[in-house]
């Protein structure tokens, strides 16, 4: 089912040290990780079972910025998501992905964890979690600094910015980014599900994940991490470039709202 093409990982790290424009994007800092509290059954093949994962995960990731992997015999067996972020560049999401395994793994002895990076996420579990886009983890995490100059023109601003890309994201599989700048303020916003929930849950993994960032305001940062998705506000532009022309789909929808000011709702996604 795969293509017989693909960069070999060792190669991909050669160029990004190359090309320092590319690492510097890669938004390979960690936000927040978490341990599930389970110790794990047999450490022998608990273990072994997530490097089989991370091995399966890292070629997907190469291709798609996106991959699962379950391997192993119950109560063992290990199952691992990983995704980037929609503005990610595969090079930029190979980068993430590595440090996003590194640092899960060692959630060991305990039999998962999860992990939110600015650039990717990643989770693993002894069970199926796939589908899951609530639970009791979710939650914002707020900048600690408030730069707008007009608080309340800001607030106007993030909300109707992160309601654009909040409306955008179920039917564009998942992913979209806006921004707009009003009067002195600016608001950028990512909001990204994961793909193995469907639209329905996407949209209301992304509602409530909104309602917590917005809980932020009027600081200039807000990051809702959830079950399944994650949503990001700022006055400053963390959004990587728009990609040139990928070899797939590469749909780049444009989108206006037409409220006070023009949105700009860029809509693309990595090439299933
Ligand atoms: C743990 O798993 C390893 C590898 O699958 C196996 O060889 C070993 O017998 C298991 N140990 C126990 C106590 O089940
Ligand atoms: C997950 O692991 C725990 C022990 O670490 C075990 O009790 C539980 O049955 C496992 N769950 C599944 C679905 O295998
Ligand atoms: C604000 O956050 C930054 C980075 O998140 C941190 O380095 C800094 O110490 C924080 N400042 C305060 C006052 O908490
Ligand atoms: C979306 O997925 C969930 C969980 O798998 C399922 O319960 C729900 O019926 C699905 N909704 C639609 C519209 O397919």
């Amino acid at each position: 089912m795969e293509p017989p093409k693909k960069l070999p990982l060792l190669l991909l790290l050669i160029l990004s040290s190359l090309t320092p424009l590319a690492t510097a994007d890669a938004r390979a800092h960690t936000i927040d990780t978490f341990c599930t509290t389970t110790l794990e059954h047999n450490r022998t093949a608990v273990v072994t079972n997530f490097i089989s994962d991370e091995g399966r995960i890292a070629e997907q990731m190469q291709l798609n910025g996106f991959g699962v992997a379950a391997l192993g015999v119950s109560p063992d067996m290990i199952y691992s998501l990983a995704q980037c972020y929609g503005d990610l560049s595969l090079l930029d999401c190979v980068l993430c992905y590595t440090e996003a395994h590194s640092v899960i793994s060692k959630c060991f002895p305990f039999n998962g964890g999860r992990i939110y990076l600015d650039g990717c996420y990643m989770r693993s579990e002894n069970y199926s979690f796939f589908n899951e886009f609530t639970g009791p983890q979710d939650k914002a995490i707020c900048g600690n600094t408030t730069t707008a100059q007009d608080g309340v023109r800001f607030a106007t601003l993030v909300k109707q910015t992160v309601s654009s890309a909040v409306v955008a994201a179920p039917s564009s599989e998942g992913y979209a980014r806006a921004s707009a700048t009003m009067q002195g303020e600016s608001a950028y916003v990512l909001a990204n599900c994961w793909r193995t929930i469907n639209r329905s849950d996407c949209a209301a993994c992304l509602s409530d994940a909104s309602k917590a960032a917005l809980g932020c305001l009027p600081r200039s940062e807000g990051r809702a991490l959830y079950t399944g998705c994650f949503l990001r506000y700022s006055n400053t532009n963390f959004l990587n470039a728009i990609p040139g022309n990928r070899h797939s789909k590469g749909n780049n929808n444009y989108h206006r709202t037409h409220l006070l000011t023009p949105i700009r709702v860029l809509i693309s996604w990595i090439a299933p």
